[in-house]
């Protein structure tokens, strides 16, 4: 059995073996206590071995050699535990040590260690008590996004990890070559793609949103969620150069719709976390981000702001002594914008609508105005930016044009734009950074611990 699931054993008395790393131990002449965790939930289960009625020889020599971090399996009697903070504790009886774990060069001690030496030791960080709870949190996250779709209506989409296209436009894309480029470079020729592996120049994809609205021109509503990668050279506490993103899209929509379901799945995943992961969430609460419970409380029962970016750079301006960056109309906005936005005018959750189209992908409906896009990003305190979406551009010739306009060619997208030549519909649609999620729900400070491997510019290790 879990620890988990012992723990939440009400039964006396009932024999149990317990599996885990030994977290401490404590010898007090006629006690000895081992803290024992699996993983499977926050609490290690405490295991006292009494020693009043004598030990063998053999597991006192067992009991001397358990240090922190080694493997073992205990046997016992379940007890109602007399100290605090838990319920049940194993009255040990059986131990066997499987596999040791030297203290003198186990890299985790007992001490706490910073999160930029445990990046160090990625492949063993999983053991502490932050980023165990941090993959506990992932993890029921990601089944709460699929509970979430798939209990509206929503198919799941596998799109393509290597693609063709540039959903973005923004130009920070992996390439995908078997081409021998030192060989290439030696003799002096440029390559052929033509000659590559597919047949033309591939990448990874950026966002699976430009496929995802083919199946939701069909099914109605689609969401994908899937690896994506962008080279960006942005070394940042929010960045990943490969990230998880969720993108629903949904036909018969529009902007209005979109902001709806954004802000419901947010305060959706937030509540199941709440009810979920409580005991994570609690030593986030205590250790990571104070006040991160009430938070998460109060974006569920809160409603969120909606502002145009127009009245957005119109604040901003108001307040530009602040700002090191000086707000302007067109202007991408900084984080120190983002977080003004936030934390003192919505004090919450905004979500920022119709931006320049200059700052937009292509793909954005236009607005009347001949300036803006009907596209919306949802801004959470301390992160920023955690959703980016829009409407479609529904109509083939402005589409056309607008792509022409960024300098792309449409007949190297003319799937795409068969969705708007048959059938066209109204239809929004946006990406949820699973990272930034992650990060927002554990109040984690840097994206690279709510990932097991972080990629990053000059950082692909493990
Ligand atoms: O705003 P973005 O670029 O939007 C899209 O990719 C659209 N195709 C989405 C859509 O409409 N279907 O990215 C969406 C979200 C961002 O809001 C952010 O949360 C996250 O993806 N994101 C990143 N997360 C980590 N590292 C990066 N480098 C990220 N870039 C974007
Ligand atoms: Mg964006």
């Amino acid at each position: 059995m879990l620890i988990k699931e012992i723990l939440a054993l009400a039964a006396e008395n009932q024999r149990t073996t317990v599996s885990g790393w030994v977290r401490t131990k404590r010898d007090m002449k006629n006690l000895v206590f081992v803290e024992v965790n699996d993983g499977s939930c926050f609490s290690s289960i405490q295991c006292t071995f009494d020693r009043s009625a004598g030990l063998a020889a053999e597991l006192e020599q067992t009991l001397a050699a358990l240090t922190t971090g080694c493997s073992v399996e205990l046997c016992g009697a379940l007890v109602p535990s007399p100290a605090a903070g838990q319920k049940a504790e194993l009255a040990a009886t059986g131990l066997t040590l499987l596999g040791a774990a030297p203290a003198d060069s186990y890299p985790l001690q007992k001490k706490g260690h910073s999160l930029e030496f445990l990046r160090e030791i990625a492949h063993l960080r999983a053991r502490t008590n932050t980023i165990g709870a941090v993959a506990r949190v992932r993890s029921r996250l990601s089944f709460a996004v699929h509970t979430f779709f798939q209990t509206r209506g929503f198919q799941y989409i596998h799109t393509p990890i290597i693609t063709a296209s540039d959903a973005e436009g923004a130009g920070a894309m992996f390439q995908v070559t078997t081409l021998n480029i030192a060989e290439l470079a030696r003799v002096g020729k440029q390559p052929d793609y033509s000659r590559d592996f597919f047949g033309k120049k591939t990448f990874l994809t950026v966002s699976g949103q430009l496929e995802g609205e083919t199946y939701a021109t069909a099914l109605s509503r689609i969401y994908t969620f899937g690896p994506t990668f962008r080279a960006e050279n942005s070394n940042t506490a929010r960045h990943l150069a490969e990230f998880w993103m969720i993108e629903p899209e949904l036909a018969f929509a529009h902007l209005e719709d979109n902001m709806k379901l954004a802000e419901d799945f947010l305060k959706y995943l937030c509540a199941d976390c709440l009810e979920n992961c409580a005991d994570d969430l609690e030593f986030f609460n205590a250790r990571i981000q104070k006040g991160i419970i009430d938070t998460l409380k109060s974006i569920v029962s809160s409603t969120f702001a909606h502002i145009s970016y127009t009245d957005a750079i119109d604040e901003l301006e108001k307040q530009k002594e602040r700002f090191e960056f000086k707000p302007f109309w067109g202007c991408d906005m900084q984080s120190e914008h983002e977080k003004f936005l936030t934390e003192q005018l919505a004090k919450g959750p905004v979500i920022v609508t119709d931006y320049p189209k200059a700052i937009k992908a292509f793909y954005m409906k236009a607005n009347d105005d001949g300036k803006t896009v009907r596209a919306m990003d949802v801004l959470v305190p301390r992160l920023g930016e955690i959703i980016g979406g829009s409407e479609r551009e529904d109509d083939l010739s402005r589409l056309g044009a607008r792509m022409e306009e960024v300098g792309m060619k449409p007949e190297e997208y003319s799937w795409y734009l068969d969705l708007r030549r048959f059938g066209t519909v109204p239809h929004s649609g946006f990406g949820l950074g699973f990272e930034r999620l992650v990060q927002y729900v554990t109040g984690m400070a840097n994206i690279r611990d709510v990932i097991a491997y972080p990629r990053a510019a000059g950082y692909a290790e493990f």
